[in-house]
Order: C-alpha cells, then sequence, then structure tokens
C-alpha cells in the first residue's frame, strides 16, 4: 500500500521557528507510523518561492532573488535534516519541473471554462499573500501582521470558485473526515455554505513569480501556484492515480486547502486529497509565534539544548492536535525532566542496569512473555494505532507513557533487585525487558532515535538476553 502525505511549503522569507517545525513534525510521525505499518510512504515538504515576500526579503538582505532564495531553500532543507525529518522529497517552487505542472494546471482549469479576465479592486496583504476585506482590518491594518495592506486596482485573470459551492458542499457531505479535527471541518463548511466569491488568479506585472501561459505580463496568483506543488512531486500522472492521502496544514491556510485546492483539482478533472489536517497555532506566551512578529522560537536551539527527541516529544506531548499550544521554557523543562528523565530515561536506566548484570549468567532468556505483560503490550499497541488512526497523537504518547509507569510500578513491587532466586529474578527481568523492548518499538515514529538506542541496548543472542547499559537517555536539567 502507497501512502503519501505532505507538509504546507514554507515561505523562504526567513527562517522556521517551532510552529513550521511542530506542522512538519506531525507529518513525519504520520509518514514513519505508516512506514512502521508496512506501508511504502511518499512524504513531502519544501519552500514556497514565488510570493513577493520572497522579494522584499531578498531586497532586504541586500542580495539577488535568486542567490537569496538559493540560500534560503538550504537553510530550510537543512533545518528538516538536522531534525531528522524523513522527508522523501524537497520541492521548491522555483524548479523546472514545477512550472511545467502550474502551467498544465492553468490550462487545464482554462479549458474548463473557469477561467475569466477582470477588474479587480481590493487590498492585499502581502504578509497573507490574499486580498483582505475593509471589515478585516483593525485601525486600517491587516490584525496579524500590523501592516497597512496595498490598495490593488488592476486586470487579473478570476477564477470561478462561486461554480464550486454546490460540489464542494456535495463532497463534504459524502466525506465526513476529509477535515480533521471536526469542529474546523464544520467551519470550513459554514463558510461555503454562505456563499463563495470568485477568487483573482493572477497578479499584474509582477517581475517575480510564473507567468501566466501566453500573457506574460500577469503572473499567476502565489496561491495557485504554490497549492500545484503537491501534484508536481508526484507527477501529474502520479496524482490522478494516487493524490495525497493527508495534507498537513496549520489552520490559517485551511480555506486554501479545503476550499479553493478541491475547487481548483474539480476544474482539472483531477481527483481530490483524502483529508486535510489542520493544526492549531504555538504561541509563545499566549501570542501566536510568527516571524512578522519575530518571537519565533528556533527549532535547532532547543533540540540542540534538549534533544531533537524532547523537542519532538514536547511538541506532540504537550500540545493537542488541532488545538492552540502555548511554548515556555518551563514547560519545556518540566516536561522533559518529568515524562523523559525521571519517566523513561530512568525506566530503561533501572532495567537495563538490572539486566546487564545478568549478562554472564544468561539468566534472563526470551521465553514467553507473562500473560499480564502481553496483555498489557497488545493494548497499548492498540490504544495508539487507534489514536493515531483519528489524530490524537498527544493521547497515543500517553498510552505509550503509562506502558512505562506499568513497568515502573512492577519493578518497586517486585523489588526486582532484591531477587535472590536466579530463575524468579530472570522472569521478571525478562518481563521488563520485553517491556522496555515494545515501549522501543512504539515510539519509532514519535522518538526515532531513542527509539534506536533503546534497539542497540537489547541483543538477543540465541534466545539470551545481552542487555548493554545504555548511554543516559535523557540527563536532567536544571
Ligand atoms: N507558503 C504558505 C503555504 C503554502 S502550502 C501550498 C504559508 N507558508 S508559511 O511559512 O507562512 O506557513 C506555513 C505553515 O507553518 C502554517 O500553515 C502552519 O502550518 C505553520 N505555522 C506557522 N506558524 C505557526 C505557529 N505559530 N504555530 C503552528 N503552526 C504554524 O502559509
Amino acid at each position: 500500500m502507497d501512502f503519501y502525505i505532505t507538509t504546507p511549503i514554507y515561505y523562504v522569507n526567513d527562517k522556521p521557528h517551532i510552529g513550521h517545525a511542530y506542522t512538519t513534525i506531525v507529518a513525519d510521525v504520520l509518514a514513519r507510523w505508516r512506514a512502521s505499518q508496512g506501508e511504502h510512504v511518499t512524504f513531502s515538504t519544501g519552500v514556497d518561492e514565488n510570493s513577493q515576500k520572497t522579494v522584499d526579503a531578498a531586497k532586504k538582505a541586500g542580495e539577488g532573488i535568486r542567490a537569496y532564495t538559493d540560500r534560503m531553500a538550504d537553510t530550510w532543507e537543512a533545518a528538516w535534516a538536522t531534525l531528522g525529518i524523513s522527508n522523501t522529497d524537497f520541492i521548491r517552487t522555483t524548479e523546472e519541473r514545477h512550472l511545467d505542472v502550474v502551467r498544465d494546471i492553468w490550462n487545464r482549469i482554462d479549458a474548463a471554462g473557469d477561467l475569466y479576465k477582470g477588474t479587480y479592486e481590493g487590498l492585499y496583504c502581502k504578509g497573507h499573500e490574499a486580498f483582505m476585506k475593509e471589515s478585516d482590518l483593525v485601525d486600517g491594518l491587516c490584525p496579524e501582521h500590523k501592516t497597512a495592506p496595498e490598495v490593488v486596482r488592476e486586470e487579473n485573470y478570476f477564477f470561478k470558485l462561486s461554480e464550486y459551492q454546490d460540489k464542494l458542499l456535495a463532497f463534504y457531505d459524502a466525506h465526513e473526515d476529509f477535515v480533521v479535527p471536526a469542529n474546523r471541518f464544520k467551519e470550513v463548511r459554514a463558510f461555503v455554505a454562505q456563499g463563495l466569491e470568485d477568487v483573482s488568479f493572477s497578479r499584474e506585472g509582477k517581475e517575480w513569480g510564473i507567468p501566466v501561459p501566453n500573457d506574460p505580463h500577469q503572473a499567476i496568483y502565489v496561491w495557485a501556484d504554490a497549492l500545484v506543488n503537491y501534484i508536481t512531486v508526484v507527477g501529474l500522472e502520479g496524482w490522478d492515480e494516487h493524490p495525497a492521502d493527508v495534507h498537513t496544514v496549520g489552520k490559517d491556510i485551511l480555506r486554501f486547502h479545503a476550499v479553493i485546492w478541491p475547487a481548483m483539482l474539480m476544474s482539472a478533472g483531477l481527483p481530490l486529497p483524502g483529508q486535510i489536517a489542520a493544526n492549531g497555532f504555538i504561541t509563545n506566551a499566549g501570542v501566536k509565534m510568527s516571524k512578522s512578529l519575530g518571537n519565533g522560537v528556533d527549532p535547532l536551539d532547543l533540540a540542540a539544548r534538549y534533544g531533537v527527541d524532547a523537542m519532538r516529544y514536547f511538541l506532540l506531548r504537550e500540545i493537542q492536535y488541532g488545538e492552540d499550544g502555548d511554548y515556555s521554557e518551563e514547560k519545556m523543562k518540566t516536561r522533559y525532566n518529568a515524562d523523559l528523565a525521571n519517566g523513561l530515561g530512568n525506566f530503561a536506566a533501572r532495567v537495563l542496569t538490572l539486566a546487564a548484570k545478568e549478562d554472564a549468567t544468561g539468566t534472563v532468556k526470551a521465553d514467553d512473555l507473562d500473560p499480564e505483560f502481553h496483555r498489557t503490550i497488545m493494548e497499548a499497541g492498540r490504544t495508539v494505532g487507534e489514536k493515531m488512526a483519528s489524530f490524537r497523537i498527544s493521547e497515543a504518547l500517553a498510552a505509550i507513557g503509562e506502558l512505562v509507569s506499568f513497568g515502573d510500578r512492577y519493578v518497586n513491587e517486585k523489588k526486582v533487585w532484591e531477587i535472590k532466586d536466579d530463575a524468579a529474578r530472570g522472569e521478571a527481568l525478562r518481563n521488563l525487558v520485553l517491556l522496555l523492548e515494545a515501549v522501543g518499538t512504539l515510539l519509532v515514529p514519535f522518538m526515532p532515535n531513542t527509539s534506536r538506542k533503546i534497539a542497540a541496548a537489547i541483543v538477543w543472542e540465541d534466545g539470551i538476553l545481552h542487555a548493554k547499559k545504555s548511554e543516559v537517555l535523557f540527563p536532567r536539567i536544571s
């Protein structure tokens, strides 16, 4: 079976913060989860370069636009590599392969009769790369970007989004999990139900961007270009055969993905993606983390101080998928010490230290597992599967955490270190080692490095354990 998952492609006007990292890490966990179930995974991420923001940022940096985008694309790609993201492709919207597909899609939409030229007058927010309504503004400024939108009056191509209202509603009705979480789907449906306006799909006289076929004075609207990246990655035929199963996005760009994108695909005669999964915002002391506000926390810095897996753990466990979540150093430290240093890390160290002592005697054998341990592990595995299928990632991790607590209680209740009888001690340790092994396996999608370390410390040879005391997984941080 094949599974195709995507992240949004990120604007290159700044480097990533943990809000972007969160969306990417969620996609990574889902990708690794599917791979661990034996599926062949295509997982794409990349950068959205054809935005006016790119032009402004390059000017500000005193660089040529190309040189700037090359440098920033490298910055994003390297950041994901450092964070161990398992993407199979990294797409840039200035690549030739993308330009070809964008032109194809434009031509298909045009051939369907869904593009027309008209005059647009409106307020364009560069930060959003979208027109805004007067009523969206606060004191004349975009409330998110705190900038005054540009007054635009120009000839544009329009996409007949208004024609797709009924088709979209019928599609939503037939696909009740199309948008998760469900409350966001309700919002999308209500938005479409109130009526849709046509969307301006090109901008006049822009020197940066993909030219409209046969009308080079117009550049294709950056969102119409960016959304198509999901097709570029697998090719037009590839998409036709197997469109994306999941687009992970943030709630700020849900309408583009759940309304405009499906309408574009319908118009182009192409199949629709399986699901759009929208995460909430990460806030910093209550304020949305964003490039424009400059309150972003650097994921590379966090990973350098706590470790990649600990950062992943924090974001995935602390935030209920779909809801907003607040980051603070205090919260990070508290979770780290409680769940990782004292929880998982301490449990692994206890089990492996006790088991390593047995190596020479060969007391710990991989016989049948105690039925209660077996039941508990199987149940945790099932719970993780169910939670992952419904994007309840934090609860999946909590279920793994309960396995660790179960093991800890067993060590304490049995006082394993005091058991004198070799066979009895061997049996208790076998239970614990197999439990730790199961924890390591379940953690594969969430904490791949930790998982590898646990696996490396447990070696069975001819059914006899050779446990190694592993390095301290999560040193306490004060
Ligand atoms: N380029 C567009 C997306 C095009 S996809 C065809 C864009 N880029 S972005 O860089 O501004 O943001 C992309 C995504 O980053 C958001 O949708 C969201 O998933 C994530 N986040 C950005 N800030 C975030 C937070 N503060 N919190 C959580 N996610 C955040 O929009």
